[in-house]
């Protein structure tokens, strides 16, 4: 008997240890609920115990997998899940497209993660149902649909419906694309906890344009990436292993993206042999149920170095049957390929200069070889001399987009489009909007916007781009002729002329498990998405929403997260670059450390020209290198004047004493000491600003942020002592409050 009775005892044990685990893990109100209250009503005494002791034990939150990123689609509490109790329990997709397939298994896998609920399917209309649709086949099913707008684009419409006399659910598109976009929306509102009872949205992409490159070596290494290595290639092929692609393409569809260049700018010519192609063609097909197409970057040169031709020449006939073969054979292996990326004469890369021909010569002879299959071409306005004679002072590396590509406006094939930096230097931690934005009026345009973080601390330091950004999407470019001219305006304005402006992001994720090396740094690839969808979008609702899907609705975790990720781009300006100077990091070397003096010198054009007298670039009309002429009229006046010039772009437009007052009251040189201590000190305080949600958040993503921001702050110390010492140095004059060139607070 003793030993059965040990067994029986030891079984119990062992189950309620079980019980409390799974408990602890679960962590949910809907655990606890269903701990007191189980099913029947009965009181159960176990569970009370473990409740209790559940209360003794230390906060925790369920661990969590960062690959899901923000579609986890974690448990809902149970009050928050039951309003979802009255959405229809069935679903019918009209149509049998790939991508309405992964629209229903989204959705019914969303739903069954968040609530419990198993939707099942129906074969057609009738009683209460979720209908999944094109608008075109839900017309043809129900008589009388009207959406309150139409649906155009990639556009979604999401309504509670009445059919004949039931209530249904309807998610319908202007594209199957539409429809999975709608899912998406539905299941992110579910997770956000809003409430879908009355639900009836259209929403419309701002552009069609809204793509992501990758900047992927075909040997693994990503340039520029910070999360680990390439999720499409290795050792020179593209991977067997294609999981992460297809997790990566899930993620990009959620936030609207319809297209992603797989490989570096910098393009290898090799991805265009045709041996690779088929290769190349496996990703495509991963991609390709979540709506999202395949598009590749080319080397101008390829026509020479892997076609054999004697030449590259873009206005050569037989250069141009090559593109055109070329083309239709990557057609026959991947038929809804998007297009090409071309990077030429810039930083090394080979382009049509080396025949004296135009841009548009270049881009024309591609874009003719696309045009029959309905692909287009990003022509790269990055184009730059990075052996300017820095002895001149008229040099000014600023200038070149728009000196290069002003002349050539309507000069470029109708499928071209002009993709643009934000700024006119290179993603640095504050530029002017680029003139080529209140520019190329007959011309397509994209922006290039960087989501990962070259200049801005790498991943390594928390700096959410999403207000920069905004920044400069809501800079009124006072282009003369009355239309609304914000680069917002001008990127979403479709018309059928030019339908091809929009958005394109450099995102560079790896195949470390949280995709970018850091979790807070997936908001910005979040922000990205969302912006080009809409991009009157503030930033406080996009990191809002971020957060909610990222880490819960835990209103602490919320305010605290939100907060933190508004506050991190003006705290990493003010203990890195000063009032527009550029980010001052090495940028011959990591672009990450502190490394003023390598802008100098050399003829990257980086310049900040700081001397004993003063500092900053002199880029006025009569003085100058004139750089300001390039905007519209009103622009020009606001730069040019140094009472109007803003503080924080003074230092990029104009070369001042150290001693020269801000309109803050302060000089130059005090405003250096002051906003890198400030700086420093404020990285410092995300520390405890973190540490408020203990027990909040799950430990693993708990202690993994808590050691970047005590990095972090460690770093800002650098940069401050770095900088100030450094400005120190040039100008000769100290620090008001005596803390420069001191060594305290180590
Ligand atoms: C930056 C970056 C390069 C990249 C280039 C580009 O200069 O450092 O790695 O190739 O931009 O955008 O083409």
């Amino acid at each position: 008997m003793r030993p059965l009775y040990s067994t029986y005892i030891s079984m119990k044990l062992v189950r309620f240890l079980r019980f409390l685990r799974r408990l602890k893990a679960a962590g949910s109100l809907r655990a606890i609920h269903l701990a007191m209250f189980p099913p029947k009503f009965v009181v159960n005494i176990p569970a009370m115990i473990a409740l209790i002791c559940l209360a003794l034990l230390p906060r925790t939150v369920a661990a969590e997998t960062e690959a899901d990123a923000w579609l986890r689609y974690a448990p809902l509490d149970p009050t928050t899940a039951k309003q979802y109790e009255q959405l229809p329990g069935r679903v019918v997709v009209l149509g049998d497209s790939i991508v309405l397939k992964t629209a229903d298994q989204e959705l019914t896998s969303g739903i069954a993660k968040m609530t419990g609920r198993t939707l099942t399917a129906a074969n057609e209309i009738s009683g209460s149902v979720i209908i999944l649709a094109t608008f075109d086949q839900a017309k043809a099913s129900i008589p009388g649909l009207h959406p309150r707008e139409v649906l155009v684009g990639d556009g979604y419409w999401i309504a509670r419906v009445k059919i004949h006399g039931s209530p249904c659910l309807l998610i319908t598109g202007s594209s199957d694309r539409g429809v999975l976009y709608g899912v998406f929306e539905l299941l992110s509102k579910i997770a956000r906890g809003e409430t879908v009872a009355h639900i009836d949205e259209v929403q419309r992409p701002a552009a069609l344009i809204r793509w992501i490159d990758q900047w992927d070596n075909l040997d693994g290494s990503v340039e520029r990436g910070y999360g680990g290595r390439s999720i499409f290639f290795d050792g020179g092929k593209v991977r067997d292993d294609l999981t992460r692609a297809g997790q990566y393409a899930r993620l990009l569809a959620s936030i609207g993206i319809n297209t992603c260049t797989i490989n570096n700018v910098n393009a290898a010519p090799g991805v265009l042999d045709d041996a690779f192609i088929a290769q190349v063609r496996r990703i495509a097909d991963t991609f390709r149920p979540w709506g999202v197409r395949l598009s590749l970057s080319v080397d101008l040169s390829s026509p020479k170095v892997i076609g054999g031709l004697d030449t590259f020449d873009p206005v050569v006939p037989h250069v141009a049957e090559w593109w055109r073969k070329k083309v239709d054979e990557i057609y026959r292996q991947i038929p809804d390929f998007a297009g090409f990326v071309v990077k030429a004469d810039s930083e090394g890369r080979s382009g049509p200069s080396a025949y004296g021909r135009t841009h548009s010569d270049a881009a024309n002879v591609i874009a003719r070889a696309l045009n029959p299959h309905g692909g287009v071409v990003f022509y790269r306005a990055f184009v730059y001399n990075h052996h300017l004679d820095w002895h001149n002072p008229k040099n000014d590396r600023a200038k070149a987009a728009y000196d290069n590509f002003h002349p050539l406006d309507g000069k470029f094939d109708h499928n071209v489009i002009i993709q643009i930096k934000n700024g006119p230097i290179d993603f640095q931690v504050r530029e002017p909007v680029s003139p080529l934005f209140g520019d190329l009026e007959s011309t397509n345009k994209a922006i290039e916007l960087q989501i990962t973080q070259e200049y801005t601390g790498q991943q390594k330091q928390l700096c959410f781009l999403v207000p920069m950004w905004k920044e400069v999407l809501d800079f009124d470019m006072h282009v003369p002729g009355g239309e609304p001219s914000q680069v917002k305006d001008i990127l979403s304005r479709t018309t059928v002329q030019r339908p091809l402006n929009g958005f394109v992001g450099v995102a560079n994720v790896g195949l470390d498990e949280n995709w970018m090396g850091s979790p807070l740094a997936m908001a910005n690839l979040y922000g990205f998405g969302r912006l080009a969808w809409d991009p009157d979008l503030s930033a406080g609702k996009i990191v809002d929403e971020w957060t909610r899907l990222t880490f819960g609705n835990d209103p602490i975790v919320v305010q605290t997260i939100s907060k933190l990720q508004l506050d991190s781009w003006p705290v990493y300006e003010s203990y890195t670059g000063p009032l527009g100077a550029g980010t001052l990091t090495n940028i011959t070397g990591n672009h990450y450390d502190p490394g003023p003096e390598s802008s100098e010198e050399n003829g990257w054009g980086q310049w900040h020209r700081a001397d004993h007298q003063g500092i900053g670039m002199d880029r006025t009309i009569a003085t100058g290198t004139a750089y300001i002429g390039q905007y519209p009229p009103a622009v020009q006046k606001m730069y040019d004047s140094l009472q109007a010039c803003p503080d924080n772009l003074l230092l990029f437009f104009h070369h001042v004493p150290w001693t020269y007052v801000l309109h803050s009251g302060k000089t130059v040189i005090q405003h250096i000491y002051d906003s890198h201590y400030e700086g420093a000190e404020r990285a410092h305080e995300f520390i405890a600003r973190w540490q408020t949600l203990a027990g909040h958040v799950d430990e693993q993503r708990y202690k993994d942020i808590l050691s970047r921001f005590e990095f972090q702050a460690g770093e800002a110390v650098k940069w401050r002592d770095v900088i100030c010492a450094w400005a120190y140095r040039m100008s000769g004059i100290p620090d008001r409050d005596g803390r420069v060139g001191t060594i305290v607070n180590h």
